[in-house]
């Protein structure tokens, strides 16, 4: 097993002979107390959630003390299987979720060196994402419940991303704004409360991790295409090519990253019919720029005029690592504290799901047997977090 260390975090990693990739990530910092419950019955309980998330192209399974504390975190990544065909293909998504999921959450129980029955909530993602994957990952957490009792709370994929946070940030708590960045959301929210999100923009296209995707794919650079536009953009001139800004004229908080992805193709046909070649590097670099700076703009405008002093971010484009440098430089000349998530916690994984439904599991929030995938699931809807029953 090859072992890589990334800020805080120590990441095993084995490919599989079907080409899927195992990681179990821990902690850096010592592991903490014993994980079984205390005999002594004047200290606090704990809660412990069993976490699955399988919305796109990764399962995981991992288990989350208090919220904070990730006792294991196994991610099955199936990039590798999905590069070959430019993008991640749903048939092939769901057929390997149903494979690797029993053996992640087997994973998950015996590296937090737990058993089901030490285990108070099941916290599974049950939207937004692709339906074919979600169902699986739904399918194992409402089996799970059905067959021990355990509590089941169904978690929003976008809340785990911005509930990432609390994991390596133990001083972190509402309200902040968060800037959520994926491949299939762009959003500007303030956090009001655990599980309370006020969206005060977003974009009107398409996300920002899609626009690399699409900007990569037509660079030749492959899938997935933020990873590689961030690396080559680092030797890469940001003003070599001026590129359109991705924001809208009368929408202070919303962005538009189409326009900018069409400059960008036109760029590169108009360059191609001269029959002039291009720095994919100084192109990488001057596209990134682009996203970049909007996405900054955008955030500490909303900290300012919102008044807020914390900003915190989400999904995969925030592992981008211009985008980590520039919001860091601007969040001090700012005086706002900035929190990230390491960047393996920013791409897809439980830790940030089973975060997440700690906070929804104390608010008293159940999901039954009814609970399915809803691809399209909005973020911060209230209504819909009751499924049939609610204890507590
Ligand atoms: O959050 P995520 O793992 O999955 C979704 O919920 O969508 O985000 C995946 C997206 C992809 O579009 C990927 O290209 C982008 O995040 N991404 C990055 C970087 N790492 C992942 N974009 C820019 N720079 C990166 N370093
Ligand atoms: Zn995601």
């Amino acid at each position: 097993m090859e072992k890589k260390e990334s800020n805080a975090m120590i990441i095993d990693k084995k490919t599989e002979d079907d080409g899927v990739i195992m990681m179990s990530i821990k902690s850096g910092e010592e592991a903490s107390s014993p994980n079984k419950e205390s005999e002594d019955s004047s200290v606090q309980k704990h809660v412990t959630i069993l976490a699955i998330e399988s919305s796109c192209d990764e399962t995981a399974a991992a288990v989350v003390r208090d919220g904070r504390e990730v006792l294991s975190n196994i991610i099955s990544s199936q990039i590798a299987l999905h590069t070959v065909y430019g993008g991640v293909v749903p048939e092939i998504a769901s057929r390997k979720h149903v494979e690797k999921v029993n053996y992640c959450v087997r994973e998950a129980l015996s590296q937090a060196d737990l058993k089901l029955e030490d285990i108070d909530a099941i916290a599974v993602t049950y939207g937004p994402g692709l339906v074919g994957a979600l169902l699986v990952g739904v399918s194992e957490a409402k089996a799970l419940s059905f067959a021990t009792g355990i509590p089941l709370v169904g978690v929003h994929h976008i809340e785990g991303h911005i509930s990432a946070n609390y994991i390596e940030n133990k001083d972190l708590e509402p309200p902040f704004v968060c800037l959520v960045v994926s491949g299939g959301h762009s959003h500007l929210v303030v956090v009001k409360d655990y599980g309370e999100y006020e969206i005060i923009g977003q974009t009107r296209d398409d996300a920002a991790g899609e626009a690399f995707d699409k900007v990569a794919r037509a660079i030749g650079l492959g899938y997935p295409g933020g990873p590689k536009i961030d690396k080559a953009a680092r030797e890469g001139n940001p003003d070599a090519i001026s590129f359109p800004a991705a924001k809208i004229a009368d929408a202070e908080y919303d962005f538009s990253f189409s326009g900018l992805k069409s400059a960008v193709l036109n760029y590169i046909n108009i360059q191609r019919m001269q029959g002039d070649d291009f720095n994919k590097n100084d192109l990488a670099a001057s596209f990134q720029k682009a996203v970049v700076d909007v996405l900054t703009e955008h955030a500490i405008r909303a900290c300012k005029e919102y008044g807020y002093d914390k900003l915190a971010i989400a999904g995969g484009v925030a592992s981008n690592t211009a985008l980590r440098t520039s919001l860091e430089n601007a969040c001090k000349e700012n005086k706002i504290k900035f929190y990230r998530p390491s960047p393996v916690l920013c791409t897809d994984n439980a830790a940030m799901i089973g975060a997440a439904g700690y906070y929804e599991y104390m608010k008293g929030v159940r999901a039954d047997l009814t609970l399915n995938a809803v691809p399209n699931l909005p973020l911060g809807d209230r209504e819909r977090r009751f499924h049939g029953r609610q204890s507590m």
